[in-house]
């Protein structure tokens, strides 16, 4: 990265990207292994130093994920998550040997409050735990991170203890997560400190730091910490994480480079991957990002008030921190239309960020086609859309064909509704629901047999114009089947929002057909 502030000497930190397993806790936020492995190409591009791919016990899904990640990426070093017992640090291993830089990230609770009413064990029993875990590990790979979980609210002798007991017993990195989000700037500082100051061995690990946003601090104390000597920062992109999150990579990278006179640090980051990343991890979530949120938020460079335009004009410093184009962010927003060909395609998905391989190409071009016959303007967004549409591709035991529709306010309307169930057509007619969209909710479920109840429901434009593409998602909780009670999503996206709204409404049942495995968080220790 090209420091914005050139300073003196600086230090640099590593990236250390947890959406993949901390990112994944978010409600809502589960990704198939086709969208994590993508995901994870992404993060790769953006330069981060680690990436935690998962939690190889959590579910056969968690293991595949980290398997697949692990062979696939070769120059940044892959994680898996481990309780501290032998059967999690066994199955972590099982996930990553296959990694050319695996990590296996042990972790076992230490404040009082978590030894006492969780773990029921004393400190002398958490100390002896966690040196055995480290030990197993360590013996497995050469790679281990130790966590004492909930570190923020462990009495800080203690925390000492097990710090160089861990190291001794073969830590390379130690992390300090702050897991319910209750530090504050000044005591993560003092925390680092006082464990660079009091243990002695410290300087034979990398001392991290793991901060969430429960009280919005998370960026604030990862800075804080990296202030006092933290060598690795634990962040996921938007912020994403277990309740209110995170601390949001992307704000957290472009502090430390804007503010590079202050921090004297550097990251691996290449910034101007920022956005692209942030934009493929919310469509593969389907957790968009405010408006306003800093570094990656669609108004973050907007300048709204005649004085600041006027200002921006004059000279963009007074009132412009960072380049929009340093964190990615595009200016030229109108790009392709129906003359256009398959290259210039190629090209815009590839400057947005989506390598298209020659297989995936012509299927995008065709959908990309059959757009521009439905729209007069093809905007960045919309070809972000496609192809997502492409990568987030699953399997589908039923297909959308079609649908035709009568309603009038007051009376239930009357619903056709086509798909393809395993290739062969099937349709259905109902006349039921509070509205067109209910309709077809009701069309899908008497169709597909799926009974579900829909937890969330959301429309909003990919694009500008009255054309634009509707992109709908779904949350649809399983009644019935192997797993009452999972949540499903579904996304869909159409310049008709009703078509929009079925394909996202068949995404989710696809899923609940074609199965899935419960998860099981890393917090139930
Ligand atoms: O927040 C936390 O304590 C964690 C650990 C597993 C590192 O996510
Ligand atoms: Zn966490």
């Amino acid at each position: 990265m090209t420091p914005a502030n050139p300073g003196p000497e600086a230090r640099t930190v590593r990236i250390f990207d947890t959406t993949l397993r901390d990112g994944e806790q978010s409600p809502g936020a589960s990704m198939n292994l086709t969208e994590k492995v993508e995901i994870a190409q992404a993060l790769v591009q953006l330069g981060v130093d680690v990436i935690e791919a998962g939690f190889p016990i959590a579910s056969p899904g968690d293991f595949a994920s980290v398997r697949d990640i692990a062979r696939t990426v070769s120059t940044v070093t892959v994680c898996g998550l481990a309780r501290c017992n032998d059967t999690d640090i066994d199955r972590a291993w099982e996930a990553l040997a296959a990694a050319a830089r695996p990590r296996i990230h042990v972790f076992l609770a230490t404040s009082s409050i978590h030894r006492e009413f969780k773990l029921r064990m004393t400190e002398e029993e958490v100390l002896a735990r966690a040196v055995a875990g480290v030990r197993r590990a360590r013996n497995l790979c050469a790679d281990v991170e130790f966590s004492p979980e909930d570190a923020a609210r462990t009495e800080i002798d203690f925390l000492c203890r097990v710090v160089e007991a861990v190291i001794d017993a073969g830590a390379t990195t130690v992390n300090i997560p702050d897991t319910v989000g209750y530090a504050t700037p000044s005591q993560m500082r003092h925390v680092i400190a006082s464990l660079r100051d009091r243990v002695p061995n410290v300087d034979r690990a990398v001392i991290s730091v793991h901060c969430h946003d429960d009280l919005g601090l998370a960026v604030a104390n990862s800075l804080a910490a990296v202030e006092a000597g933290a060598g690795q920062i634990e962040c996921t992109i938007n912020g994403l994480g277990e309740r209110a999150g995170n601390c949001s990579l992307e704000e957290v990278v472009m502090a430390l480079r804007t503010r590079r006179d202050h921090y004297h640090v550097d990251t691996g980051v290449v910034t101007q991957r920022l956005v692209p990343t942030s934009r493929l991890v919310a469509n593969i979530t389907g957790i968009q990002v405010p408006r306003n949120k800093a570094v990656v938020g669609r108004n973050a460079f907007a300048h709204e008030s005649g004085i600041h335009q006027d200002g921006m004009l004059k000279e963009r410093r007074t009132y412009e921190i960072m380049r929009p184009e340093d964190v990615g962010l595009e200016r030229t927003d109108l790009v392709l239309g129906k003359h256009s060909g398959r290259a210039a395609l190629a090209d815009r998905a590839a400057a947005l960020g989506y390598r298209l391989t020659p297989e995936q190409l012509p299927t995008v071009f065709e959908r990309f086609k059959a757009l521009a016959d439905r729209k007069k303007e093809i905007y960045d967004g919309d070809i972000a859309a496609l192809c997502e549409q492409q990568f987030a591709a699953l399997p589908e035991h039923f297909t959308f064909e079609g649908y035709s529709l009568s309603c009038a306010s007051g009376s239930a309307p009357t619903v056709e509704l086509r798909v393809l169930q395993s290739g062969a057509p099937r349709s259905v007619t109902v006349t039921a629901g509070d509205g067109p969209i209910d309709g077809i909710f009701l069309a899908i479920e008497k169709l597909t047999g799926i009974q579900t109840v829909c937890r969330d429901f959301r429309v909003q434009a990919v694009t500008v114009g009255k054309d634009a593409q509707a992109e709908v998602t779904v949350e649809l909780e399983q009644v019935d089947g192997e797993r009452p009670g999972a949540v499903h999503r579904g996304r869909g996206v159409s310049t008709d929002s009703l078509e929009a709204s079925a394909k996202a409404f068949l995404a989710a049942i696809n899923r609940v057909a074609l199965g899935g495995q419960p998860r099981l968080h890393p917090q139930r220790t």
